[in-house]
């Protein structure tokens, strides 16, 4: 290896990504989530904000207790109780983080928190302070960095470093930044304040302009050594830097990037198809790196080139980011030993017998259905499971679909509710549209239908269908999810998990103001 700077890869997926409306995830999705991320070999995983919820510390502290190879971080805002909760979240970590955090731009200051720029650095500097008390590792974030007025940014900057903070984070919070200007104003930072020797510089830039990663890399050039991201770009409104797109942009571009990371680029994609699975959120065919378009040639020109020297149209291998590890796991004569080994080693664990044995069940209704099943029909199939493992779970117990050509489609269903089963039938412009109305007669929900989207989830036409339904009620979004070879049935599964997360309000994340 080269002796080029290490570029710390803080993944923030599970904090700034669960951000993304729809996208909450559960205590054992994200412990899922995480086990897949140092994997990847990510150097911190921000685990949540571990005074916004019970679940929210309760994740963190699972975390921290099964992560042996990343550092766990918790995001705190800059008051001693947040702190306090953090550092109690992440008891059990072998290196746990405290990230806290407040805001220094003018337009900030003056209408959010409604404070004197005196009065924010006074509380940054004994917000970092009470945190050094309780661990050792502490990084200090500056929201709005982009929008600060640069004399307050160097003075807040110098004096958190003086308190204490190892790790100094310039978000572009809004978006609002361009790569030259963002650049420019990290270089200036570290050649201005004295003491920027005695920390790293980190930047987290949001995709508002679809300049995240730019913004980024850029800041990497300006002497950045830590990048905060999420897989798939997930992320407050239009998302954080994609992590994927970070690391493949240095290792490819290691000629002009003085950086390396650590991370084992084998694993981006399936800890992509893992994200998208558990959050409903679907990676789009052209999306860099993991999008399913992403090494596939169209044109014949291309075709030909590639046959004849593969470097005449890609500049990384697919194998080289994961896209060959959609490995044949099992079949249908696969066994409950085999069936748990492999699930062990996708990091997945069940918190009963009772749950193991229905997911073993499951996996042999499918695999009569379809011959190979590949760990991403595990993942799905397994998350069908916890969902139904919900104590407000609706279950579908039967359904069947008449559809005919000139005809509007009849949709008959049966579902559990509290060990009580329900059926109804209703037409619908669609056959999907129908299997809604019908759940909707017993349901009631006074639910509006966001989003509606379907995936493979490996190649083929026996390729089990996802299914994400998004619903939406006074403001609340629900993402939900199911997962089958028959499409229409995954469709009542996902429409009747989303109606099971809307009911329990324990697995959501109420957010805090002020992030
Ligand atoms: O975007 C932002 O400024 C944040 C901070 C809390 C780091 O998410
Ligand atoms: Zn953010």
């Amino acid at each position: 290896m080269d002796s080029k700077d290490n570029l710390v890869i803080f993944d923030t997926t599970l904090r700034d990504g669960e951000q993304s409306p729809g996208a909450s995830m559960t205590k054992d999705e994200k412990v899922r989530i995480a086990k897949a991320l140092e994997k990847l070999r990510v150097d911190v995983i921000e685990a949540g904000f571990a005074i916004s919820s019970q679940g929210d510390f309760a994740a963190i502290q699972a975390i921290a207790n099964s992560i042996t190879e990343s550092r766990i971080c918790s995001l705190s805002r800059a008051i001693r109780a947040d702190i306090e909760r953090a550092a109690e979240a992440l008891k059990g970590a072998n290196a746990g983080r405290i990230h806290t955090f407040i805001a220094t731009s003018p337009i900030h200051m003056k209408y959010k928190l409604q404070m004197q720029p005196d009065q924010v650095l006074e509380q940054a500097v004994d917000a970092v302070k009470i945190a050094r008390g309780l661990i050792d590792d502490v990084e200090f974030s500056l929201e709005d960095a982009s929008r600060t007025e640069f004399d307050f940014m160097c003075r807040i900057t110098e004096a958190a470093i003086n308190a204490g903070a190892r790790t100094i984070n310039l978000p572009d919070t809004v978006g609002y930044s361009d790569p030259e200007e963002y650049g420019a104003m990290l270089e200036r930072l570290i050649n201005t304040v004295p003491n920027a020797d005695k920390a790293i510089f980190s930047v987290h830039c949001h995709n508002d302009l679809g300049l995240a990663v730019a913004n980024s890399l850029s800041a990497v050039k300006a002497g950045a050594r830590q990048v905060e991201c999420t897989i798939n770009g997930l992320g407050e409104r239009a998302g954080n830097a994609s992590l994927e797109e970070l690391v493949m942009a240095i290792r490819t571009r290691r000629d002009i990037f003085p950086v390396q990371t650590q991370i084992d680029t084998s694993h981006i994609v399936p800890t992509s198809r893992l994200v998208s699975s558990i959050t409903g959120f679907p990676v789009q065919p052209n999306k860099a790196i993991v999008g399913a378009n992403a090494f596939a040639h169209e044109s014949g020109i291309h075709q030909d080139g590639i046959l004849k020297f593969r470097e005449t149209y890609e500049i990384m291998k697919a194998e080289d980011v994961g896209w060959s590890t959609n490995k044949l796991s099992l079949g249908k004569l696969s066994g409950r030993a085999a069936f748990a080994a492999r699930l062990e080693e996708l990091g997945i664990s069940f918190d009963s017998k009772e749950a193991f044995n229905q997911a073993f069940v499951r996996f042999k209704d499918l695999a009569d259905k379809k011959r190979e099943i590949f760990d991403e029909d595990l993942q799905a199939l397994v998350s069908d499971v916890q969902m139904g493992a919900e104590d407000e779970a609706i279950t579908v117990v039967d359904l069947e679909v008449l559809s005919k050509t000139g005809q509007l489609p009849t949709a008959k269903i049966s579902i559990l509710y509290k060990d009580r089963e329900h059926s109804s039938e209703a037409e619908g412009d669609g056959a999907v549209d129908a299997i809604f109305k019908a759940i909707e007669k017993l349901v009631k929900s006074e639910t509006n239908l966001q989003l509606y989207s379907v995936n493979a989830v490996t190649q083929g036409t026996d390729s089990q269908g996802e299914v994400t339904v998004r619903l939406e009620k006074q403001g609340r979004i629900i993402n939900g999810q199911g997962a089958d070879t028959d499409i229409l049935v995954a469709s009542a599964k996902a429409y009747v998990n989303a109606l099971t997360l809307m009911r329990n309000p324990g697995g959501l994340h109420p957010q805090l103001g002020g992030v």
